[in-house]
């Protein structure tokens, strides 16, 4: 999809369908009204009927008549103008986007809120960002592995504009700057989802590792790829343990992109990619979504992509455990200790808890760079899910900073993060009888005993922790996320490194 800015009045500009924003009311305002009154009062009279309440994500089209240059109007709510923020306008964006592919339609156009109050209180670089974030993620679909003919049939919306008011000749290269970085930010994110989507058939740890080689070789960035006798000369305990049981070679990937010399932030992605849960197997219901447990890393591998396109002038380095876990006679059993790459030694009592394993390894592989900050995203405990369901990351760590920079981020972009404690405490929960450390602590507090757990492979390097188990995989789409693998992560890392960067 092409976005565009343009200076024009909303009536006068030609497109297939113009979107106009409607506050709640009586009666419509700003663009809404004056629109409407080109229209001859169509919206008023449904407003006044009560058939349109402007709630946010309502649609009310029109075929334009030729009433406005538009062929059609659509009218979207975003609800009460005290309450528009980011998220309101996602998912107007949203909505509209899938509103303009469902009519068949191949361009749109959005109008400003109004011509005084043209982007709903917020700047107009984060108007911009936040629409076509809504719009680039709402068109996402999964289908290539449909034959039906409806299926097939490509969405036709390709370009979409985005109108300044004539008065804020200013505004327009901040629309562009936000409108490109939500692009760019928004295709990587439908990028790792794929990657997540994609059966673990087809998306190995081998396949992880040619997609890591495309983006390099895109892109310019370094890539190195440790095989299994490179891991085993590593002494890569966590890697060899968990991929042992496996047909599926394992795969360690180092992706470099270097936006500029100082000390890097390095990001571990658990790239799992099929969890059967090994000797201690997993019950049946619901498995088929371990195919994503691999979400971590497509999202590191999407955040260093977008943070090389968007040229931000920070050095990022990441890094993809990838393995897949499956119980045969080459496995690890329960009660077998591994000889971890930071020279610990694990008791795996639970092969299930197998992401704590390879992201240790990763973990403490990553100091060799000495970081200025090293972060962690991992689909790593279903306990995550108990503790904040599915509308919340959960965020561990010792870098206080960063903890707060992630929190403020992802209550912008709408990737939410609550923090729970690392307190001393419950590593009594992971203290084993024969080796230094075991790797499940028990039902309590899961989220927690393995975010331990990872902390001592983090050395003394600023950390923090994401598990995002509770919202990689969603069962219900919403006005602009899909349903199933939702790239999880990628805004939120991409966000933190363009502050980062400045
Ligand atoms: N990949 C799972 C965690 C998970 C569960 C992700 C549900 C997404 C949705 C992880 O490897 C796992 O199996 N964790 C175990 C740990 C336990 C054995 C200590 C769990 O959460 O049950
Ligand atoms: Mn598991
Ligand atoms: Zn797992």
């Amino acid at each position: 999809m092409e976005i565009r800015v343009a200076q024009a009045a909303p009536a006068s500009f030609t497109t297939d369908m113009l979107i106009v924003p409607v506050a709640k009311g009586d009666t419509p305002r700003g663009t809404a009204a004056e629109v409407d009154q080109a229209l001859g009062g169509l919206l008023a009279d449904a407003m006044r009927r009560g058939e349109f309440k402007a709630g946010a994500g309502a649609v009310l089209c029109f075929p334009s008549g030729g009433a406005v240059r538009a062929r059609r109007v659509c009218f979207v709510g975003v609800g009460e103008t005290a309450k528009i923020d980011a998220e309101v306008l996602r998912r107007l964006g949203g909505r509209s986007a899938r509103t303009v592919n469902n009519a068949r339609l191949e361009s749109a156009a959005v109008a400003p809120l109004a011509s005084d109050s043209p982007f709903a209180g917020l700047t107009a670089t984060d108007y911009a960002e936040a629409v076509v974030t809504g719009a680039v993620i709402g068109v996402y679909r999964f289908d290539t592995y449909k034959t039906d003919e409806d299926s097939r049939v490509p969405d036709t919306l390709t370009l979409l504009t985005l109108l300044c008011p004539d008065g804020q000749r200013g505004a327009v290269a901040d629309l562009e700057s936000g409108a490109n970085y939500a692009r760019i930010v928004s295709e990587a994110t439908n990028y790792a989802a794929d990657l997540a989507n994609h059966p673990s058939a087809v998306v190995t740890p081998t396949r992880l590792a040619r997609e890591a080689k495309e983006l390099a070789d895109r892109l310019g960035l370094s890539l190195t790829v440790l095989d299994k006798e490179q891991m085993i000369a590593q002494n890569m305990g966590g890697m060899i343990g968990v991929s042992q049981g496996s047909v599926e070679p394992p795969k360690f990937i180092v992706l470099e992109y270097k936006g500029a010399t100082s000390a890097p932030v390095v990001m571990v992605g658990k790239s799992i990619t099929f969890d059967s849960g090994g000797i201690s197997i997993k019950p049946s219901a619901g498995m088929e979504e371990m195919k994503g447990d691999m979400t971590g890393g497509a999202s590191v591998l999407a955040t260093v992509r977008a943070a090389a396109e968007l040229r931000l002038p920070i050095h990022v380095v990441g890094i993809l455990t990838a393995a897949e876990n499956m119980p045969s006679g080459t496995a690890t059993n329960p009660g077998d200790v591994l000889h971890m790459h930071s020279g610990l030694t694990v008791e795996v009592v639970n092969t299930d808890a197998e992401g704590r394993l390879v992201m240790a390894d990763g973990l403490s592989y990553a100091q060799r760079y000495s970081p200025r900050l090293l972060m962690d995203i991992a689909t790593l405990t279903g306990a995550c899910v108990v503790a904040l369901g599915h509308y919340a990351i959960g965020l561990m760590g010792t870098d206080e900073d960063a903890k707060t920079a992630l929190t403020e981020i992802g209550e912008a972009t709408g990737e939410r993060l609550w923090t729970l404690p690392l307190w001393e405490v419950y590593e009594e929960d992971i203290k084993s009888d024969i080796a230094d450390v075991k790797n499940t602590g028990g039902r309590a507090g899961g989220t927690i005993t393995a975010g331990c757990f990872l902390k001592k492979f983090t050395g003394n390097t600023p950390w923090v922790h994401l598990d995002i188990a509770s919202t990689a995989w969603a069962s219900k789409a919403t006005d602009y996320l899909p349903k199933g693998a939702r790239g999880t992560g990628v805004r939120l890392l991409t966000g933190l490194l363009r502050r980062l960067s400045s």
